[in-house]
Formats: C-alpha cells, sequence, structure tokens
C-alpha cells in the first residue's frame, strides 16, 4: 500500500511538471517525451518484459542481424531532438554509452551483411570461421564490440557463504567459477563505478542457498525465494539502477535446479532481468529472448579430469557406437534405460557405470555420448562429450541449448526426439561416415568456448557466457 501511495504522489508532481513543460514548449518532438513520461504514469505495474528491454536498448535496429527492439520506443530513452528539452546540454552518461550501444550494433550490423570477418585487432589469437556458427563475422564484431564496451557492476551487497561465493566443485562448479572469474579475474570487464556499468550482477549462489538455508527434504523453496526477494529489495533501495529499468539490466546466475523457483521472489527478476540459468526449460518460465542458456560442467573434486583436458587424437578409435551412464533421474531417462541398458554391444547404455569401467574412457571410445535430462534440462554430459570429441546425441525437450545465439548446434551434435529413442541405434547407424566426420571436426572446433580456464582465456566459456550476457543487453540476435 505504501508503495501505491508513494507512487501517486510521484504522479501528482510529474503532472505538475509537465503542465509547465508543455506550456513551455509545445513541440510535436517533445510530445513524444510527454508520451513516454505519460504512458509511465498511466501504469505503475511493471511493462512486459520486451518493452522494458527496449527502454534499456538504444534506437538502432539491426536488420541484418534481427534487432528484436522496436523503433517506436526510440523516444523512450533518448528524445530525439534533446535541444528542444534541455538546451544545448552535453549528453549525460547515459546516453553517451547508450550512444556508443548504438554504434556497436550499427558496426554489427555490417559485419553480419558482409558475411566476411575483417580482423580489427592486431595480433588477434583467434578468430571464428567456418559452419559451427551461425554467422562469424557478426559473432566476431560483437565478440570485439563487447570487449570494448561491456562493463558489469558487481553488487558488493550480501555476506558470505550465499552471496560472493559458490560451489566451485562437482556438478554446479559454473556458479561459483563465474561469480569468482567476475569478482576477482576479468577485470577488463568490471567497473567499480556503477555509473559506468551496462548491466549489474547480483552475486548470490543458488547452490549455496540450497545448502545453507533450505530445509532438506522439505521440498519449500519459499526461503530461496525470500532471500532473492529481500536482496533486489536491499539494491533497489540503496541504488537507483534497478528502479531505472525495472530490473532489466540486471543479471543472476544460477546452476541448481531450482534457479528458476528462486528468480520468482521478485516479478520483475522473474519477468525483466537476465537470468542466467543451467535449467533453461522454456515449459518452467525460460524465455529465449532475454534469459541465457548456462552450461552444466562437473568438476570432480574441482579438476577436470586429466583424460579430458587435451584433445584427443584425430584418430583415435572409437569402437563404441554410443555410451551412457547414470541414474534413473527426470522423464527421459527411464525411457532410454528401458530400451538401451544392456541390450545391445554397440549401444552401451549402463544406469550406474560397473567400478571395474572408467566414465571418461568409454566418451572417449565412443563416437557418439547420449544425453538425456536429468532431473533438470541440463547435463554435464554435453560439455564431456565435447571434450571427448564425442558426438553429443541430445535428448531433451523444451532445452535452450547454450550458447545458441552464436552457435548453430546442428553443425555438431545430433538432436534426437524422446519419443524416437526405440529407433536410436538405427538414427544413428544412418549417419553417413562423411557426415559424422563433419560433425567431429565441428566438436572439435567448438570446445575452446567450452573449456573453463583460470585465469580466463578469449572465447572460453567464461568469456560465452559473458558475451551471451551482452547480446541480451544490446538487444541483438546474430542471425
Ligand atoms: C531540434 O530542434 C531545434 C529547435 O527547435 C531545431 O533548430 C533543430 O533543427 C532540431 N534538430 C533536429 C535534428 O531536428
Ligand atoms: C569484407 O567485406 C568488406 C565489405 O563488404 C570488403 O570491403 C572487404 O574487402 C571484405 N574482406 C574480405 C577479406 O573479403
Ligand atoms: C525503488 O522503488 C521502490 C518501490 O517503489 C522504492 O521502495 C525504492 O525506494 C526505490 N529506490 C530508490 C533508490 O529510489
Ligand atoms: C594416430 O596418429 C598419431 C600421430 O598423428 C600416431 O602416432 C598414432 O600411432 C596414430 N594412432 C593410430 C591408432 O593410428
Ligand atoms: C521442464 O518443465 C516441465 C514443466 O514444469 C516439466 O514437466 C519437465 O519435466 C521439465 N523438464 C525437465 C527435463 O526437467
Amino acid at each position: 500500500m505504501e508503495s501505491c501511495y508513494r507512487y501517486s504522489a510521484a504522479a501528482l508532481a510529474w503532472l505538475c511538471v509537465f503542465s509547465i513543460l508543455v506550456v513551455f514548449f509545445a513541440s510535436a518532438q517533445f510530445n513524444s517525451f510527454v508520451n513516454f513520461s505519460a504512458s509511465k504514469l498511466e501504469s505503475p505495474k511493471p511493462k512486459p518484459t520486451l518493452e522494458l528491454q527496449r527502454i534499456v536498448s538504444t534506437p538502432d535496429k539491426i536488420r541484418a542481424v534481427s534487432f528484436s527492439g522496436s523503433t517506436d520506443h526510440q523516444h523512450l530513452y533518448r528524445p530525439k531532438n534533446t535541444t528542444v528539452i534541455r538546451k544545448r546540454k552535453k549528453p549525460n552518461r547515459e546516453q553517451v554509452l547508450e550512444q556508443g550501444l548504438a554504434r556497436a550494433r550499427a558496426s554489427i550490423r555490417s559485419a553480419a551483411t558482409a558475411r566476411n570477418v575483417t580482423v580489427t585487432l592486431e595480433k588477434d589469437d583467434y578468430v571464428p570461421v567456418g559452419d559451427v556458427y551461425r554467422n562469424p563475422s557478426a559473432f566476431y564484431q560483437s565478440y570485439v564490440e563487447m570487449e570494448r564496451r561491456f562493463k558489469v557492476y558487481v553488487y558488493t551487497e550480501g555476506e558470505l557463504p550465499i552471496v560472493h561465493d559458490g560451489p566451485c566443485k562437482e556438478i554446479y562448479t559454473i556458479e561459483g567459477r563465474f561469480i569468482h572469474e567476475m569478482e576477482h579475474g576479468a577485470k577488463r570487464f568490471r567497473t567499480n563505478d556503477p555509473r559506468h556499468a551496462l548491466v549489474y550482477f547480483m552475486p548470490f549462489s543458488v547452490a549455496w542457498m540450497v545448502k545453507y538455508i533450505y530445509k532438506p527434504l522439505s521440498y519449500n523453496v519459499t526461503p530461496l525465494k525470500q532471500f532473492v526477494s529481500d536482496y533486489v529489495k536491499v539494491v533497489s533501495t540503496k541504488y537507483p539502477f534497478w528502479n531505472r529499468t525495472h530490473g532489466a539490466d540486471h543479471f543472476m546466475l544460477a546452476c541448481h535446479d531450482w534457479g528458476p523457483h528462486a528468480s520468482q521472489g521478485n516479478s520483475l527478476l522473474y519477468t525483466n532481468s537476465i537470468r542466467v540459468l543451467c535449467n533453461a526449460n522454456t515449459s518452467e518460465g525460460f524465455n529465449p529472448q532475454k534469459d541465457v542458456s548456462l552450461p552444466e560442467i562437473r568438476l570432480n573434486g574441482g579438476f577436470l579430469s586429466p583424460k579430458l583436458l587435451q584433445p584427443p587424437l584425430p584418430n583415435a578409435s572409437r569402437p563404441h557406437l554410443s555410451f551412457f551412464a547414470g541414474g534413473l533421474h527426470g522423464p527421459i531417462r527411464p525411457f532410454l534405460l528401458q530400451h538401451w541398458k544392456g541390450r545391445d554391444d554397440e549401444m552401451q547404455v549402463f544406469e550406474y557405470l560397473p567400478k571395474d569401467k572408467d566414465y571418461y574412457s568409454y566418451m572417449l571410445q565412443s563416437k557418439f555420448c547420449l544425453c538425456p535430462s536429468g532431473y533438470e534440462v541440463a547435463s554435464p554430459r554435453i560439455v564431456e562429450a565435447i571434450y571427448s570429441e564425442c558426438v553429443p546425441v541430445i535428448l531433451s525437450e523444451r532445452y535452450v541449448l547454450p550458447f545458441s545465439d552464436v552457435l548453430r548446434w546442428e553443425a555438431f551434435s545430433v538432436q534426437v526426439q524422446a519419443t524416437e529413442i526405440p529407433r536410436l541405434k538405427e538414427i544413428l547407424l544412418g549417419i553417413p561416415e562423411e557426415k559424422y566426420r563433419k560433425l567431429q571436426e565441428g566438436v572439435r572446433a567448438v570446445r575452446r568456448h567450452f573449456m573453463l580456464n583460470q585465469p580466463s582465456k578469449r572465447f572460453d566459456m567464461f568469456h560465452m557466457i559473458l558475451h551471451s550476457i551482452w547480446l541480451r543487453r544490446i538487444n541483438a540476435r546474430l542471425g
């Protein structure tokens, strides 16, 4: 109720300001500014995501790149003729940032059209080429623009263990590794001055929430939601940034299955903010327009198996057609195990791998690695398969694959519908040898994008995640 009251007070104040301003300048351009403010007044409720995203982003459309912003709202953020409103005033900091983004979009757009990579940096260590990319030149340009302009402000609020830390081993590794890289590495992408930031990071860990504030076996996620709600309340009261965009330029990151649940703790976070999630299940509210799919990676004891550190030799023999080992989690695996467990020598499908067998050796000796979803859509097997150069077979429904704005998954993986599981062997045998070679080359080509390095390296997993966030912020899609 309190906020309603405040709102109407603010509304009155605005109305006064308007009446005065309207009398002074009755120009057409100025009217558009009025409309914006008026519409803001009339709708105290949060606007739908896309509109908010547009407020955050600037005018330009990236046609070739297919930018989903709309020109109708150009005037929202930056009135067309600022001189009408403020006589010859220097553009403010936000306007300068947005103008920079407009230039970035323009350069990405022309790179997308040219479809050739123009190397702009002198000694570039990597230039994307080949058909694993949707549009290598647009990606390259976008990446370079990100390096040039992207600045993240990491909120300092919150305390250990739940904030500023996360797991750095086992299945939710990426939560901790990303938070630490953001806070202590990646200096180039951080700013300590929130006024210079393009996005704002709330560095809490949902895995640690589950560890420290969830009551085991209660299946009650209320404490997680409460934590997130409180966190947003703190930063939105202390700083002006959350309210400025209704959270649309803020992001959270979670690999835990309950990341989406926790994000419901604040409805603006859920609908407007960039949620970077392993559980990228479109049936559970994952919105590919504004959310980011996060790869799941398992580091046993915090380390990648030495077997996966180096790329396998291209001529390594792969006697098994396919391989899977894992528990009966979620909706798809029971079906897979029922059909293939212990049925066929070419289909090495296990529930639990016998103690004398080695998981990664199997991956290295198989042509295809089956990656069915478990309790959540993501699976660490996808990344492990990529390390092993074993072509991933994605058995998942309503899963938005990581980095799919940039990567063409069909160039290095096979997707099979769950209903086709009985025909799985037939489908895999039906892939011609030449096609298989191409897929495997594709896997080799994307490996760098899935490596977690310490310290991080250009184009590795950390940077790809950051790049996905950047694309959401500039509201561009690399078609
Ligand atoms: C902006 O408005 C001023 C004053 O009305 C006018 O002189 C100027 O030409 C306008 N500029 C543009 C770009 O429309
Ligand atoms: C890339 O495209 C630009 C613009 O179309 C052209 O000027 C340039 O020569 C091209 N570069 C290569 C290497 O094809
Ligand atoms: C942001 O809005 C909320 C709710 O309307 C309000 O409580 C808070 O004080 C505002 N924050 C700032 C910094 O003004
Ligand atoms: C694979 O190639 C490497 C050199 O590229 C060679 O040393 C090795 O013997 C080859 N292995 C097989 C199984 O052919
Ligand atoms: C995705 O979400 C739907 C709806 O909640 C659920 O039925 C399905 O099991 C989820 N998929 C996985 C793999 O968790």
